[in-house]
């Protein structure tokens, strides 16, 4: 068990999700983003900085897949701007507990059979 999270506050380095947006403890957005990728918070934070430190590239890449997931639900009706609302395509979708997630160019395939 680790310490209680801390009590929420407004976002400090937030630039792409609502000010808002609860970033600590049960049913935060973080919480669905370490789950989806089964990492810990440190993956995307880390180094010992405080987590509106933007010095991980990680985050940055984070920040790209937020806006890729809204792009994509954008094709859905109904769907609200993530991480407002109910969304098609999650980051779970995807990675599946997996920080690498298979695509075509990742993905294994068989050498070519001698000939
Ligand atoms: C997949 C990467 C990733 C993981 C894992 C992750 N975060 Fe984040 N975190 C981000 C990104 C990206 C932002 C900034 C979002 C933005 O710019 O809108 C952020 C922002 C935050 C902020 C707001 C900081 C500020 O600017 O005030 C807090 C607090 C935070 N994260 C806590 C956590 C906690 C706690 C966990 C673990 C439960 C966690 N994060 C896991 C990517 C991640
Ligand atoms: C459409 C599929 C898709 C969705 C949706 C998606 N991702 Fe990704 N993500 C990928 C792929 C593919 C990679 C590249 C994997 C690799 O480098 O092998 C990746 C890489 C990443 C990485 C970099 C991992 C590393 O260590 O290099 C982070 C962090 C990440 N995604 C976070 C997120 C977050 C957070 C969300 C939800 C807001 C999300 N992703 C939604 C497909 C997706």
């Amino acid at each position: 068990m680790g310490a209680p999270p801390p009590p929420q506050r407004p976002g400090i380095s937030l630039k792409i999700v609502p000010v808002e947006t609860r970033v600590h403890g049960a049913e935060s957005l973080m919480g669905e983003f370490r789950d989806a990728l089964n990492v810990d918070c440190a993956y995307c934070h880390g180094g010992g900085r405080p987590q509106e430190t933007d010095a991980n590239p990680r985050k940055d890449v984070a920040r790209k897949m937020i806006l890729l997931v809204r792009q994509i639900n954008q094709k859905f009706p109904g769907t609200g701007v993530f991480p407002v609302g109910e969304q098609k395509v999650t980051c779970y979708t995807c990675h599946r507990g997996d920080p690498h997630p298979v695509t075509l160019s990742n993905r294994r395939y068989p050498a070519p059979a001698p000939k």
